[in-house]
Parts: C-alpha cells; sequence; structure tokens
C-alpha cells in the first residue's frame, strides 16, 4: 500500500467516525480501512467527544484492536440490530455492489451489515469498478472437507478458483471460523452479482460469499485531487 492510499484511507475512515453519533451500536468491519476507522474512533472515545458507543466487530482482528482502545463491545449474538455498521471493501460498482473478503472476514462481515440499520462503506478510489469480478478475485469460504468439491462446482458455473494460501504459515489461511478460502473469478467478471451470489452459496459446502447485494446504503470515496485528499460521498439512489 503507497502512502498516497493510505492517505485516502485515512479520509474515508475520519470522515466515517464524524457520522458516528453518542449512544449508537456500531458494526465495526475489518481491513486496513476498517482498522483506520476503529483507532479513530478509539481516539474519540478517549477524548470524551464520543460516549455511550457499543461496538460489534467483525473479524478476531477487530476485536482485538477495540479491546487495546477500550471501546466496548458486544457478541453479535447479544444485538437484534446495529445502528450503523461501517466497513470496507474490495470492490463497489455503481450499483452499490460489493466484493468483500479480501482479509477472509466476508461472514461476520455480512452478518453484520445485515442487521445495520445503515450500512457505510469507507474505500479509496481504487476500488471503484465498472464490473465486479474482473479484477478481484470473490472471496468463498468452505468448510475444510468441501472445498475440492466447492472448487468443482464453482468450475461448472464458469469460475475458475484456488485455494487461499497462507503467509508465514504452511498451508492454507483457516478464517475466524475455522474454514477455508476458495478464491474465485469468473472469466469475463460477473454479470449478475445477485445471482452468482445465490447460486454460489447453493453449493453444499459453502458458507458464505463475498457478494454484498443490495446492501450498502453509502459509500465514502477517498480521492487524490490536484495533490489534496477529498472524500467524495455516494448515496444509493
Ligand atoms: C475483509 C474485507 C475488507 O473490508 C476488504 O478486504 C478491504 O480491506 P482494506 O480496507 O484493507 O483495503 O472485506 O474481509
Amino acid at each position: 500500500m503507497n502512502d498516497l492510499q493510505t492517505e485516502m484511507k485515512l479520509a474515508v475512515a475520519e470522515a466515517a467516525v464524524a457520522q458516528i453519533q453518542d449512544g449508537m451500536v456500531l458494526g465495526l468491519g475489518s481491513g486496513s480501512t476498517a482498522a483506520l476507522m476503529i483507532k479513530s474512533l478509539g481516539a474519540k472515545l478517549e477524548e470524551g467527544s464520543l460516549k455511550d458507543i457499543v461496538g460489534v466487530t467483525t473479524s478476531f482482528q477487530g476485536e482485538v484492536l477495540a479491546n487495546q482502545l477500550g471501546i466496548p463491545l458486544k457478541a453479535f449474538s447479544a444485538v437484534s440490530r446495529i445502528d450503523l455498521a461501517i466497513d470496507g471493501a474490495d470492490e463497489v460498482d455503481s450499483a452499490f455492489q460489493l466484493i468483500k473478503g479480501g482479509g477472509a472476514c466476508h461472514v461476520q462481515e455480512k452478518l453484520v451489515a445485515s442487521i445495520a440499520d445503515r450500512f457505510l462503506v469507507v474505500v479509496d478510489s481504487t476500488k471503484i469498478v465498472e464490473k465486479l469480478n474482473v479484477v478481484f478475485k470473490l472471496p468463498v469460504e468452505v468448510i475444510p472437507t468441501a472445498w475440492q468439491l466447492v472448487k468443482t462446482k464453482l468450475k461448472d458455473l464458469g469460475g475458475a478458483s484456488e485455494l487461499r494460501m497462507a503467509k508465514q504459515k504452511a498451508g492454507p489461511i483457516v478464517t475466524d471460523q475455522g474454514n477455508l478460502v476458495l478464491d474465485v473469478i469468473f472469466e469475463n467478471g460477473i454479470d449478475d452479482p445477485a445471482n452468482i451470489e445465490r447460486q454460489i452459496n447453493n453449493i453444499p459446502g459453502v458458507l458464505e460469499n463475498g457478494l454484498f447485494i443490495n446492501l450498502a446504503d453509502e459509500v465514502l470515496v477517498g480521492e487524490i485531487e490536484n495533490g489534496e485528499t477529498k472524500v467524495n460521498q455516494l448515496k444509493r439512489i
């Protein structure tokens, strides 16, 4: 990640925190942009400019960070709704459909987004695409015994997939739920994301895929214009 990308991520993280109000139950996303948002939230709680916040994390990463910062947390199972969920994304198209799961956290991220009154997505401008899955592979979480079967079924749907391998550990990455991830690419990208989301989740052994359909309400896009960082606020029409 270069410095400009970090600047854009920081700008959207801070713009998202500016939307938080006292007393909110917040969904706390995962990944580098969400981590910047969680740090900014922690600083606001520490200085007292925000209060009575409860966070619901979407990953081990978020839980550890929020605990370090003293952000009060509740388990997902202890809440029935969330006021505002804030999370990053790997790709965003013009209809606000997303690919998420670059950090393999999309199962809990989708759960949290699904019960949020508002789902705010924070990205830098490199994440905006015309069509999903032309570049970024779609993450699919699978139970370990089923990964080869799921790989074959994904091929039947037209997708070439590979098991995501770990760095600094022999073998595949293991998700927070103890599963594996297949990253799949369709030859010309995904034409009908809602249909592909359903078809993939219908394969036995698949827990969840990273297509987020009709969940995002607002997208904050970090941009660099004439050397200045700015935040473009896109709302779903
Ligand atoms: C994790 C995610 C992240 O939100 C996504 O990968 C974007 O990450 P980053 O903000 O680091 O670019 O979906 O599962």
